[in-house]
C-alpha cells in the first residue's frame, strides 16, 4: 500500500497543444462575445495534483449575470432571431456537429478536463468526452420530435358547440444552468444538449474549480454555428454568480447539479419570479450483494468500481455496501484488496487509476469524514488518511462495524470511502437500504430475478442498477427520488423538462 511518506508526485507536462489552451485569455461568453468581467477580476485554477495555478479565468458575478441573461433575453424574445425561426431539423444537425466537433477534440478536451479535475486521462477520453459527445447527437435527434397532440374534447357546458383542440410543447425561454466539477463537460452536455434540442437559450455556469471545458465547449459551439447569444458562459464563484443567477427575474428556469444544500437555496432563490427548477442533487446508495449472486468475483469488481470510480466523486457512488452475512468477510477483504490495488497519481501519468480529489476543500471535507468515522468508532480496513504531502490525493478506504447514526454511514462523503455491513433479509436489506433522506440510486446483485424484480420495485431510488453499477446512456433518464432532487436528466424526459405545454383551442 502506498503510505503517506513513500508517495512522490511525478510532475507531469501538459502537451503542446494544452498548454497554447493554457496559454490563451479565459473570459466570459455573452452575446457571442468573449469578454473580461465587469469587475475586471480573475480567479486562480488549480492542478489537484499538484496545488499549483495553472490558469486564470474571469471571474463573473452579479453584473455579467445580468449581461448574460440580457443577451440570452434578446435572442429568446425576438421571434424572428435565426435561433427562434430555425427549422428543427437544422437545429438538430447544428447539435449533431457539436457532437462531432467534440470527438475531433477529444484528446484535448480529455486532456485539459484530466489536468483540471483531476481524473485520469484515459477515464476522460474513454467516459467523459464519448459520452459528453454521445449526449449531444442523442439530442441532435430530439430537435425534430418534439410535437404535442390533438385532443378530442367534449366541453359538456357548451352543447353542440365544435372545437379543434391540440397541444404544443414550446421552449422554455431563458435558462440557467449552474454544474458541478465532478464530470465537468458531461455535466455541461447534460445540461445544453436538452435545452439547444427544445430551443431554448442558456446561461451557463460552471463550477469554479474546474472551467476550462466549458469555455472549450463555448468555443466549440460557435464553431458549429451556434448563433451568438444562445449560449452565454459565466465563469464564477457559486456564492456570487450562481447565487446571481438563481434569483435573475429574467430567467425562466434554473436546472441545477450539485449539493442538496446548495439545491435548497436554489429552490429559494427561485421563489423570486416562481422560475421552474430542476434538480440533480446528492445521494448515499446502497449497493447490495446477495450469496446467490451468480459470479462473486464480478460482484466485488463492481462494488469496487461503484464506489472508488472517479474517487467516489460520484452523486450516485455506491457508498453504503450491504453484504448477505455468509459471504461478508470474503467481499469485504475483496473490496479492500481491490483498494489497495489501486495505482495513485498525477491524472496525466499514463498508469494513473485513481487521481487527487478536485481541490483542498474536498480533500479537508473527505479527509474530515475519515476522522471523524475513526473517531466515533468505525474500523479502518485499509486506507482512511491523505497520501502524499502534496496535491489533493486521498487512499481508497474501506470502513466496516459503523454505526448508522455515524457521519460516514449517513452523509455524502463524495470521495472513494465506502462504507460496508452485512444483512441477514430481504426486507432487512430494504428497510436499510431506504433508510436515508436520498434516492439518486441503487445497486443489487443477484441471481435470483424474481428477487432482483422485488427490490427494483421497493428501493426509493432513482436508478436500480441489477448485477452491474454506474451504467449510463443518453437515452436512460437519470435522476433523484426523495432529497436526490427534481426531476431526470437524459432521455426523452429531460427534453420534457426543457418544454412547455400550450393548449390551443380553436372555436369551429
Ligand atoms: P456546490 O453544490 O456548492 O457546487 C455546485 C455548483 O453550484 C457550483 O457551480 C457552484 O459554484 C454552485 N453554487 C454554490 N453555491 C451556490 C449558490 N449559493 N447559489 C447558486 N449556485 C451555487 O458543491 P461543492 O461545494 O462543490 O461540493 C460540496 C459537496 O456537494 C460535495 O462534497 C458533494 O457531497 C456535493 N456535490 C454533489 C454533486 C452531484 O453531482 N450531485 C456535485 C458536486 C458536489
Ligand atoms: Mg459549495
Amino acid at each position: 500500500m502506498v503510505t503517506a511518506s513513500s508517495f512522490e508526485i511525478p510532475d507531469m507536462k501538459p502537451s503542446a497543444r494544452a498548454e497554447a489552451f493554457l496559454a490563451r485569455p479565459k473570459r466570459l461568453l455573452i452575446g457571442g462575445r468573449w469578454v473580461e468581467a465587469a469587475s475586471g477580476k480573475a480567479f486562480p485554477v488549480y492542478n489537484p495534483a499538484t496545488g499549483a495555478i495553472i490558469d486564470m479565468v474571469a471571474e463573473g458575478d452579479a453584473e455579467d449575470i445580468d449581461r448574460a441573461v440580457k443577451a440570452a433575453r434578446k435572442v429568446f424574445d425576438n421571434p424572428k432571431h435565426p435561433w427562434r425561426t430555425m427549422t428543427p431539423s437544422d437545429r438538430g444537425r447544428l447539435i449533431w456537429r457539436i457532437g462531432d466537433l467534440i470527438l475531433q477534440h477529444r484528446d484535448e478536451l480529455a486532456e485539459l478536463e484530466s489536468l483540471d479535475n483531476g481524473k485520469p486521462m484515459a477515464v476522460a477520453n474513454g467516459a467523459d468526452v464519448p459520452l459528453a459527445a454521445d449526449l449531444f447527437h442523442y439530442m441532435a435527434g430530439w430537435a425534430t420530435k418534439i410535437q404535442g397532440h390533438t385532443i378530442p374534447i367534449s366541453v359538456p357546458y357548451a352543447p353542440g358547440a365544435r372545437f379543434h383542440a391540440f397541444t404544443l410543447r414550446e421552449p422554455l425561454g431563458v435558462v440557467g444552468q449552474i454544474i458541478p466539477w465532478n464530470f465537468p463537460l458531461l455535466m455541461a452536455a447534460w445540461k445544453l444538449g436538452p435545452l439547444l434540442a427544445a430551443g431554448n437559450c442558456a446561461v451557463l455556469k460552471p463550477a469554479e474549480q474546474t472551467p476550462l471545458t466549458a469555455l472549450r465547449l463555448g468555443e466549440i459551439l460557435q464553431e458549429a454555428g451556434l448563433p451568438d447569444g444562445v449560449v452565454n458562459i459565466i465563469t464564477g464563484f457559486g456564492e456570487t454568480a450562481g447565487a446571481a443567477l438563481a434569483a435573475h427575474d429574467g430567467v425562466d428556469k434554473v436546472a441545477f447539479t450539485g449539493s442538496t444544500e446548495v439545491g435548497k437555496l436554489i429552490v429559494k432563490a427561485a421563489a423570486g419570479n416562481l422560475k421552474k427548477v430542476t434538480l440533480e442533487l446528492g445521494g448515499k446508495s446502497p449497493n447490495i450483494i446477495f450469496k446467490d449472486t451468480p459470479d462473486l468475483a464480478q460482484a466485488i469488481a463492481g462494488a469496487a468500481s461503484a464506489i472508488f470510480f472517479n474517487h467516489g466523486q460520484c452523486c450516485c457512488a455506491g457508498s453504503r455496501l450491504f453484504v448477505e452475512k455468509d459471504i461478508y468477510k470474503e467481499v469485504v477483504n475483496g473490496i479492500a484488496d481491490a483498494a489497495k490495488a489501486i495505482k495513485l497519481g498525477p491524472g496525466l501519468a499514463a498508469d494513473t487509476q485513481m487521481g487527487p480529489l478536485v481541490s483542498e476543500e474536498q480533500l479537508n471535507r473527505v479527509t474530515g469524514f475519515m476522522e471523524a468515522g475513526r473517531r466515533e468508532g468505525a474500523c479502518v480496513v485499509t486506507g482512511g488518511q491523505r497520501v502524499g504531502q502534496r496535491g489533493y490525493f486521498v487512499a481508497p478506504t474501506v470502513f466496516t462495524e459503523a454505526r448508522a447514526d455515524m457521519s460516514v454511514v449517513k452523509d455524502e462523503i463524495f470521495g472513494p470511502v465506502v462504507v460496508a455491513d452485512s444483512f441477514e433479509s430481504t426486507e432487512e436489506i430494504l428497510a436499510r437500504s431506504n433508510d436515508t433522506p436520498y434516492g439518486l440510486a441503487a445497486g443489487v446483485w443477484t441471481g435470483d430475478i424474481a428477487k432482483a424484480h422485488h427490490l427494483a420495485a421497493q428501493l426509493r431510488a432513482g436508478t436500480v442498477w441489477v448485477n452491474c453499477y454506474n451504467i449510463f446512456d443518453s437515452a436512460l433518464p437519470f435522476g433523484g427520488y426523495k432529497q436526490s432532487g427534481w426531476g431526470r436528466e437524459m432521455g426523452h424526459e429531460v427534453v420534457e423538462q426543457y418544454t412547455q405545454t400550450k393548449a390551443v383551442c380553436i372555436g369551429l
